[in-house]
């Protein structure tokens, strides 16, 4: 049984031409421990589907799904509220922006305390101590001062790690990471995965790993889906991915890697030369 099991996935937002769909039919599973890659250009529908499976889309969003479960337990006709009560614990996600997603009017301790508050029966003085190991893990220099410290304070780098040290507060099953590092800048981007990488491995967690690079995805991932336009075009094992991949979208975004560059100007794609109908 998947950890989390996905089916048939669809989103559309209400425009001014009528529903537009941005999802359609994508399903997704995880294995405990495993480590998922979501890989597509901007637009793709990948936040949307993650934000969608956590009940955080905005009420003008349609969400329809055959199967939303979470340890075999379906969750999909729970509406968005009960179903973040429901998974709230177990998973947790981290966001493209970190400052942004951290609230600028309360100190990094005060922020983490709210989720030990909510989530365990810790009492103040064990969960300051589980506030200190979390800053530790997240590998936070001086974390006894960085507790006190106000997002605005802190440089991008170090939010990125409070908002991690944030969703590892309650021990997920499941670590959504959309994007946790675009953000950043290089030398601290390599700091932020390897940083996920181990927490994954030491944890044993499952990991969900939203990326645009096909890098990152070679380091981390155990499994990949392509997304384009909405879709899901390819689903593979991370060698079987980069050793044969099937579509021509992720031919271009692998020769896209700077190791695989020609200099040459980017491939185009011939999207519908290349589609082969609904994926599964
Ligand atoms: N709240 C919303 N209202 C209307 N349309 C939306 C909303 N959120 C997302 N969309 C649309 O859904 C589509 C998919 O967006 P999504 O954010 O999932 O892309 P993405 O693959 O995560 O891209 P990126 O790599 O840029 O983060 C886009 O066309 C976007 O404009
Ligand atoms: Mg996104």
């Amino acid at each position: 049984m998947p950890l989390l099991d996905v089916q048939n996935l669809s989103v559309s937002f209400p425009t001014a031409n009528g529903q537009s769909t941005v999802l359609h039919k994508a399903s997704y599973t995880v294995d405990a421990g495993e480590v998922l890659a979501i890989v597509g250009e901007s637009g793709s529908g990948k936040s949307v589907a993650m934000l969608a499976v956590m009940g955080l889309l905005p009420p003008t969003a349609t969400v329809t799904a055959d199967r939303i479960a979470f340890e075999g337990r379906d969750i999909s006709h729970l509406s968005a509220k009960d179903r973040r009560r429901i998974i709230g614990k177990d998973i947790s996600m981290i966001f493209q922006e970190p400052i942004a997603s951290l609230n600028p009017c309360f100190t990094a301790g005060f922020q983490i305390d709210e989720v030990l508050k909510q989530h365990t029966d810790l009492d103040k003085k064990a969960r300051h101590a589980r506030a200190l190991e979390l800053l530790n893990d997240v590998g936070m220099p001086n974390p006894e001062d960085r507790l006190k410290a106000y997002p605005h304070q802190m440089s991008g780098g170090q939010c990125q790690r409070i908002m991690i040290a944030i969703a590892m507060a309650c021990s997920p099953k499941l670590l959504i990471a959309d994007e946790p590092t675009t953000a950043l800048d290089v030398t601290i981007q390599k700091q932020i995965l390897d940083l996920l990488a181990r927490l994954q491995a030491e944890t044993g967690m499952a990991l969900i790993m939203i990326t645009h690079d096909m890098g990152v995805v070679a380091e981390t991932a155990d499994r990949v889906i392509v997304q384009y336009q909405g879709r899901k075009m390819e689903e593979a094992d991370v060698l079987t991915l980069f050793e044969n991949p099937a579509h021509a979208y992720t031919r271009a975004l692998l020769s896209a890697l700077p190791e695989n560059a020609t200099g040459d100007r980017l491939p185009t794609i011939d999207y519908a030369a290349d589609y082969t109908g609904e994926q599964a």
